[in-house]
């Protein structure tokens, strides 16, 4: 990271140490923040720093939590938050259920009590290094119709997946079950931009491409009724299983200061040799001949997933994170 980009870490941890958060926590959810700029995920960056800062301010997220941790076996975890910032109770979550698989050969951790932690790839990258295969997720405020309604409720709900892939690069799908996530319509209302056409619905059911009225209309899911199945079955094993919230009650983090969120977490874990001794062998190959398909026209090279963002964030690295006037504003109120 440069030197500009280190300033910047440490100019967001203090901002949440400001607003109470202790040293190690800061530090954790700072680096979430400035990971997801780098990756150029930036609805997920700086431009909810400040809503993570108001919900602190009004008492929904809880600075200081106590955070339990219950062992139900050696291979199975349960995290009770306490309505913690949502990267801390995740980085716990990831390091939990990676060393009970380092034990046992599988972990499973759920989290209640919770709330917004980013990028589910962020946490599956810690598990990839450990040379683990993981799947994780997590459920989110009203944002996608389920099939058939004409009101929100499920929210954008990623599905990832990672494996170590046998290269430097994870191998990592990690995806919104929307056209496009609700972060990166917050940063195109946040920026007057638009969005692409086929992504969203307004108030009254019309197709639109305005941030603002897909905000308080409907986000379309991907695939149709196919989409919405994903964004159930996500809210079942991140809601329904742990505890936490589900069926729409996952209160939006910008909008809803009446009580914390209660996020629902889950994550697995498990290592690559269970059934097999040659994985890496075996998923070098897998990817190889994918590779080798014959291309489009237009296409350089056939990626998996996680290889475009991999190769932005090396990129990035070596450059200074471009910041907009209205996050520079933010981060000079916040900071004050
Ligand atoms: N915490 C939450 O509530 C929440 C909700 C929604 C999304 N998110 C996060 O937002 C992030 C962004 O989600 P998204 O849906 O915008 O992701 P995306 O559309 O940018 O990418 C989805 C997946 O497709 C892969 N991909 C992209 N282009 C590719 C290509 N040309 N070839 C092969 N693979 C390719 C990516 O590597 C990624 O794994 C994710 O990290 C997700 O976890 C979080």
């Amino acid at each position: 990271m440069n030197i500009k980009n280190k300033k910047l870490l440490n100019l967001v941890r203090e901002i949440f140490i400001k607003h109470k958060l202790n040293y190690k926590h800061a530090k954790i959810s700072a680096s979430a923040l400035i990971n997801a700029e780098l990756v150029g995920a930036y609805g997920h960056g700086l431009s909810r720093l400040k809503m993570y800062c108001d919900r602190i301010k009004k008492k929904v997220i809880n600075p200081k939590p106590k955070i339990k941790i219950t062992n139900i076996s050696q291979s199975i975890s349960q995290i009770d938050a306490d309505n913690s910032i949502g990267f801390v109770a995740a980085d716990i979550a990831i390091k939990k259920a990676i060393s009970n698989a380092k034990k046992t050969g599988i972990g499973l951790v759920a989290v209640r009590n919770s709330g917004h932690y980013g990028l589910s790839g962020y946490y599956a990258e810690q598990a990839v290094k450990k040379n683990l295969v993981t799947m994780i997720y997590t459920n989110g405020p009203p944002a996608v119709a389920p099939h058939g309604a004409f009101k929100s409720l499920f929210g954008t709900n990623p599905v990832c997946f990672g494996t170590p892939s046998g290269s430097k690069t994870p191998f990592i799908f990690d995806s919104s079950i929307s056209m496009i996530n609700r972060g990166k319509i917050r940063f195109a209302s946040k920026n007057n931009q638009k969005l692409p056409v086929g992504v969203a619905l307004d108030n009254f059911g019309k197709p639109t491409t305005d941030a603002n009225k897909a905000l308080k209309g409907v986000q379309l899911p991907i695939a149709g009724f196919r989409g919405s199945g994903l964004a159930w079955m996500v809210d079942i094993l991140s809601g329904v299983i742990t505890g936490g919230n589900h069926a729409g009650r996952v209160k939006d983090p910008f909008e809803d200061f009446t009580g914390p969120q209660n996020i629902g977490h889950l994550f697995i874990t498990f290592k690559t040799n269970l059934f097999v001794k040659d994985y890496n062998q075996r998923i070098k190959d897998n990817i190889k001949r994918v590779k080798r398909l014959p291309k489009i026209k237009g296409i350089k090279e056939i990626m998996y997933p996680g290889q475009n963002k991999y190769k932005r964030y090396k990129m990035n690295l070596k450059k200074e994170i471009k910041i907009s006037k209205i996050i520079k504003k933010e981060l000079e109120t916040l900071k004050n």
